[in-house]
């Protein structure tokens, strides 16, 4: 396990996780009460834009129900939700983080999803699975905390079947340095930020065509604005994240406005190897 690992892992440690939404679930119904995967948006999509963000990733990554999808840094496991409910696809989910993956599996069994759905604790830099395994990979806010990029990218092809998409939306340097603590970097030390132009250029040398590239950082913008204007909702990224986040999140807002930071939107196709 590397240093930078070990502070990522650190950042998202999360202790007591599934007990928290234990108890922050409860205004839903009892434990046995199946919740819908949309019930839980405002907490379990960990990135700008929320739901309405991966609904626009999978649609352009033309997710359907006969494919087998990776979800690479799945978090509490939202998306991997979301996309098995829409579109009948199976997901699998890795991440860094024990207590998300745990979190993950016990939100996932309170949804029903546990036959479509499921997660495995590992990295993304040694992705826990056999050459080109899967159909399609989502990577949504985790490039940020990954120095290796080429190794990153580079795993990920390897798991896709050729052909394969890899959905990506992340966050990228812009004009200027980032303001911390952000929601994926509490220091500079989580954080390893590229711009959109060296993001894209490290997937494509890592064996993918570009098949769309989109600047979203007008419409984060715009989402910011209007969360600062109604206020957050009850149940928030804070239940994940702890009291910190709403500062995490006001910065992320702040580097987006001043134009620090950018939002990429880009899926790519693995190009068959020889
Ligand atoms: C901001 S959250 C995004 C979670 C999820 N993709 C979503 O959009 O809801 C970043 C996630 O990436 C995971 N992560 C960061 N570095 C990772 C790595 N090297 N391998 C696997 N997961 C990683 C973290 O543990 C965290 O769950």
């Amino acid at each position: 396990m590397t240093d930078e690992l070990d502070r990522v892992r650190d950042h998202y440690r999360a202790t007591g996780l599934t007990d928290r939404l234990k108890n922050a679930l409860a205004v839903f119904g009892p434990e046995q009460q199946r919740l819908k995967p949309e019930q839980l948006a405002t907490l379990d999509q960990f990135h700008t834009r929320g739901l309405a963000a991966t609904a626009e990733l999978a649609n352009l990554a033309a997710i359907n129900a006969g494919m087998s999808v990776l979800d690479v840094g799945s978090g509490v496991g939202g998306p991997a939700r979301f996309l098995a409910e829409t579109y009948g696809c199976t997901m699998i989910g890795v991440d860094l983080s024990e207590p998300f993956v745990e979190a993950a599996r016990y939100l996932t069994t309170r949804t029903g999803q546990d036959a479509k759905v499921s997660f495995e604790a590992g990295s993304a830099l040694a992705l826990p699975f056999e050459d080109s395994r899967f159909d399609a990979a989502l990577l949504q806010h985790v490039a940020m905390n990954i120095a290796d990029r080429p190794l990153l990218y580079r795993e990920i092809r390897r798991v896709l079947k050729p052909g394969g998409k890899f959905a990506t939306f992340d966050v990228v340097l812009n004009g200027g340095d980032p303001l911390y603590p952000v929601p994926w970097a509490k220091t500079l030390g989580e954080s390893f930020l590229l711009t959109a132009d060296a993001t894209c250029e490290a997937i494509e040398a890592a064996g993918f065509g570009t098949l769309v590239r989109r600047d979203d950082t007008a419409a984060a913008k715009a989402w910011f604005a209007e969360l600062r204007a109604a206020g957050p909702p009850s149940l928030n990224l804070g239940v994940v994240m702890g009291q910190g986040f709403a500062e995490f999140a006001t910065n992320l807002g702040r580097n987006l406005m001043e134009g620090r930071l950018g939002i990429l939107t880009a899926v790519f196709e693995a190009v068959p190897v020889n």
